[in-house]
């Protein structure tokens, strides 16, 4: 990074090839050079924030029928690489909107990519933080899922159903808590920008091909009996705690 005088120049080019952008307004219409110090921060937390990839929270070497080398793979190269898009998006995002002259319809194309991105890492958040468990749903779930679906068996059926729809395409399976309707139900979600409305996620399988083709093939069937093998559902539980305790909206 340049000394200061900073100017509004130093700065693009440092967004656009990926420097922090916390210490910088982009609001700023001051004449060069901005300042002798850094301008007070004007860029929202949305614009500054720096993912970073989320440790796995378990030992990928011990799940059951879900290889070390895959899970590995999936973190590193799926997961993580949506983390650095994110970032990257970000960047270009804020440079974008420092620019009066950037049309408004591409503007949107870098926004179409902030929601995709989004919605991978945050979904491949959810799905690594529930698994490495045992398996066994506790009763808290069992319960709330007999409610919603007359037993936990009905639950269990119709999630995998709409994970069988998946297979050999890409998208997730989402049992989410909707603060709208006040209903748990099971969502399909085409792709990262799908999401049901005003639902949190309680559970979260992710069903596109990369998270199972390196040990079973074509065989969605049997990477959704091991995600079934692995569910940490004491973080599901808690996910619906905490989800109940937010007012309906
Ligand atoms: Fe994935």
């Amino acid at each position: 990074m340049p000394p200061f005088p900073y100017t509004r120049r130093d700065f693009l080019a440092n967004a656009s090839a990926g420097v922090a952008l916390a210490a910088f307004s982009l609001d700023s219409q001051a004449a060069e050079p901005l300042a002798e110090t850094p301008p007070k921060l004007s860029l929202t937390s949305s614009f500054t924030t720096v993912h970073e990839p989320k440790p796995l929270p378990f030992n990928p070497a011990k799940l059951d029928g879900i290889s070390e080398k895959l899970i590995r793979s999936h973190w590193e190269n799926n997961y993580s690489g949506a983390v650095k898009a994110l970032n990257t998006v970000k960047q270009r995002l804020a440079v974008a909107l420092a620019d009066a002259d950037t049309p408004p319809f591409l503007y949107n194309d870098l926004k179409r990519e902030h929601l995709t991105r989004t919605g991978s890492v945050v979904l491949h958040e959810l799905y690594f933080h529930n698994l490495g468990g045992s398996g066994k749903v506790g009763e808290t779930l069992q319960q709330a899922l007999a409610e919603a679906f007359g037993s936990y068996e009905a639950w269990e059926k119709e999630f995998r159903r709409v994970g069988a729809g998946l297979g050999g395409g890409s998208g997730w399976v989402v049992l989410g808590y909707n603060l709208h309707t006040g209903l748990l139900e099971n969502y399909w979600l085409a792709d990262h920008l799908h999401s049901s409305a005003a639902t949190l996620p309680i559970l979260v399988l992710d069903m596109y091909e990369h998270a199972y083709q390196m040990d079973y093939g074509a065989s969605a069937t049997q990477y959704v009996d091991a995600f079934f093998r692995n569910v940490q559902w004491d973080v599901a539980a808690a996910r619906l705690e905490k989800a109940r305790k937010i007012q309906a909206i």
